[in-house]
């Protein structure tokens, strides 16, 4: 899929390039602040994580290493079961470390909660969580997260990470789906 034709797609944009590379900064420089005299792992969820993993990587001026986790809900359907089963486990041992959890959206926030007990039962000294967007739906659980990049309405949104269906990663905005592409 060429990126004209991913527009094509698009009901309008929520967040520019510009934006998000803006509150990405913000966001960095907030966690090199916070962990300043300490060492932070960063665990990404895979794959909705990877853009902005590497664009907070490489905006914090501290050294992280990365480490990634693939997860699924089980369960049929679009919604999230809360039962979640690990696709692509951690390399790296969290006992005694900080780690951060950089996640692409905050919906029902089953997954998340769930990942944070897991990783917290291993052992870590603290476990914290950055996500980059958070919808409504998300005030119903209480999932702590220390960095959020935005609050976004109840639309289904996709780029810089998000898909649908595995296409639109690669779009550089966050943007709704027009509707003709879920009646298709
Ligand atoms: P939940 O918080 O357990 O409901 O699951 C959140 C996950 O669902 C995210 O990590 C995304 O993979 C996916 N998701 C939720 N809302 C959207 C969206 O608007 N666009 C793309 N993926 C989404
Ligand atoms: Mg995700």
């Amino acid at each position: 899929m060429r990126a004209d034709d991913a527009h094509a797609d698009l009901a309008h944009v929520l967040l520019t390039q510009e934006q998000i590379a803006q509150r990405v900064q913000e966001l960095a420089q907030s966690v090199d602040e916070d962990y300043k005299d300490d060492d932070v792992l960063l665990v990404g969820v895979l794959k909705g994580a990877v853009m902005l993993m590497a664009d907070l990587a490489r905006a914090m001026s501290k050294p992280v290493q990365m480490d990634w986790m693939a997860v699924s809900s089980y369960g049929s359907g679009t919604r999230s079961s809360g039962v979640v089963r690990i696709l692509k486990d951690l390399d790296i041992d969290i006992a005694g470390r900080n780690v951060l959890i950089v996640e692409d959206i905050l919906d029902s926030g089953l997954t998340l909660s769930w990942l944070i007990g897991n990783l917290r039962s291993r052992g870590a000294k603290s476990v914290e969580v950055l996500c980059l967007l958070r919808k409504p739906s998300a005030v119903k659980i209480d999932v702590p997260v220390r960095y959020l990049g935005f609050d976004i309405p109840n639309e289904f949104v996709v780029g810089y990470g998000l898909d649908y269906s595995e296409n639109y990663r690669t779009l550089t905005c966050v943007a709704a789906l027009s509707p003709h592409i879920y009646q298709a």
